[in-house]
């Protein structure tokens, strides 16, 4: 397997996914309150995907090798949960912080983009790690050029993380992705400048780094799925799908409710 070159038919297509799954994000946006639960919010993001978007979620019953397959239509990870948090029972009280995390399919290409959202207001640390974690992802994003390394990206991800205090998860990274979910190449989060693969125009991937207030040690939970820090600190995460344009990049995954881009990416 090799990375895929997208074409420009293809290109609009992606365009077109990950606004998509933007706009999930926009729309369920209201109903992240205190009282909410999880499946609750699993059920409006599925029932706007399936009906009003006629997009299929990408998610539900999605099945890698060594699992089963995903129950729900989404992935809710609040507080210590890193990733692949499972929708449920689970009431949002508050001041939790939650990562809600849409993947979509579009005329067959997947659009992926996730979001930190605060129940009520947040404590002082957790919204640090939100706005620190939010400017990793643009950092990461900001390195991405054709002719560029894949280890830029991880390099710009992990110096700023770990220049607040906080910690770079390993075991999950981003991705490319198209007419699959999860394609070459890996892209990590963490390395060195001038290492790995060489970025290409047309290549789409994405950068969705998982920073943990505390040690970057994870676990994963009985239901096969959840992901959560070992020593329960609070872990944030955001996603884009970017584009590796002729110039430099563009992002996939923008709409009308994306927070706007940092103010650190202008600075020198
Ligand atoms: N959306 C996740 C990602 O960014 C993958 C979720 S897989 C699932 O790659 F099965 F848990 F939904
Ligand atoms: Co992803
Ligand atoms: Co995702």
């Amino acid at each position: 397997m090799s990375i895929s070159i997208k074409t420009p038919e293809e290109i609009e297509k992606m365009r077109v996914a990950g606004r998509l799954a933007a706009e999930v994000l926009d729309h369920v946006r209201p109903f992240i309150k205190p009282g909410v639960t999880t499946g609750e919010l699993d059920k409006i993001c599925h029932d706007y995907m399936v009906n009003v978007q006629k997009t299929v979620p990408a998610p539900l019953n999605y099945a890698p090798s060594g699992h089963q397959p995903y129950p729900r239509s989404i992935c809710t990870s609040v507080n210590h949960q890193v990733c692949h948090g499972v929708p449920g029972d689970r009431r949002l009280k508050p001041a939790d912080i939650v990562n809600l995390d849409i993947t979509v399919i579009k005329d067959g290409y997947h659009g992926d983009t996730s979001r930190m959202f605060y129940v009520g207001e947040p404590s002082i640390q957790a919204k640090r790690l939100c706005e620190i974690t939010y400017e990793c992802m643009w950092l990461g994003i900001a390195a991405v050029k054709p002719g560029g390394f894949l280890g830029d990206i991880g390099h710009a991800v992990q110096r700023h993380a770990e220049c607040h205090g906080f910690s770079v998860v390993r075991e999950f990274c981003g991705h490319g992705i198209g007419l699959r979910f999860h394609e070459e190449p890996q892209v990590l989060h963490y390395g060195k400048p001038g290492t790995g693969i060489n970025l290409a125009a047309g290549m789409t991937f994405t950068v969705e780094p998982m920073i943990n207030a505390g040690k970057r040690d994870i676990r994963q939970l009985a239901d096969g799925w959840t992901i959560v820090t070992k020593d329960h600190s609070l872990s944030a995460q955001w996603e884009h799908t970017v584009l590796v344009t002729d110039t430099g990049y563009e992002v996939l995954t923008l709409s009308a409710g994306s927070p706007p881009r940092p103010a650190v990416l202008s600075q020198p």
